[in-house]
């Protein structure tokens, strides 16, 4: 019989490969059309391994998703980087190679990070998505979120707008 084991974990410094194409792969197929071109790809050059790796090593808060050995997605989340709005933390990324979604690993890390945040005194959260991204928006509102904030982000000369959910 073959077994398949999936663990959510912390992510270790040998990881960064890993997690860089991961962020390569459910990047190109997330914002392909979305983001202009060449803005997406100046994008994901810079997150190649080495910034994964110095991410790891800085202690930033980072599960990954090992199906049967290979890291298929990763959660990163913190402290919420507007003050203005009234939730202690935020989930930064949120992201699964394209074969891995629709099969509930999303919400295994969304609760995974929502766990650890509580359990650090984070109790509230949010999470920003760019408001063409559908999957995002449906997915954040099946899991409980509320549209609490929106806002233009630029890329190159082009700007997109984007939400926030909060959780609370
Ligand atoms: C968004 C993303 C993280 C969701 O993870 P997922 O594993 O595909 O979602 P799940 O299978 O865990 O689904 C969770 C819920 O959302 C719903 N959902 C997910 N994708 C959906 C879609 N495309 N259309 C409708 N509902 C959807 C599911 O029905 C499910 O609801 P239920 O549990 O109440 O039945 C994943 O699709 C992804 O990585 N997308 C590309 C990157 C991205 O957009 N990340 C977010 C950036 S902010």
């Amino acid at each position: 019989m073959v077994e398949t084991v999936i663990t959510i974990r912390r992510a270790r410094k040998v990881d960064a490969e890993e997690i860089a194409s991961v962020h390569d792969a459910s990047w190109r197929d997330a914002y392909r059309g979305m983001i202009p071109g060449r803005e997406l790809e100046k994008m994901i050059a810079r997150r190649g391994p080495n910034w994964w790796a110095s991410a790891i090593e800085r202690g930033s808060r980072l599960l990954v998703l090992d199906f049967n050995d290979a890291i298929v997605g990763y959660v990163s989340y913190g402290r919420n980087r507007v003050p203005s709005l009234p939730f202690r933390g935020e989930i930064f990324e949120l992201y699964l190679e394209p074969e891995y979604q629709g099969l509930g690993f999303g919400r295994r890390l969304f609760e995974a990070a929502r766990d650890d945040l509580a359990s650090h005194g984070y109790p509230t959260f949010l999470v920003w998505a760019l408001g063409e991204n559908d999957r995002a928006l449906t997915f954040y509102e099946r899991l409980g979120g509320r549209m609490v904030r929106h806002a233009q982000e630029r890329f190159g000369d082009e700007q997109r707008e984007r939400v926030a959910f909060g959780f609370i």
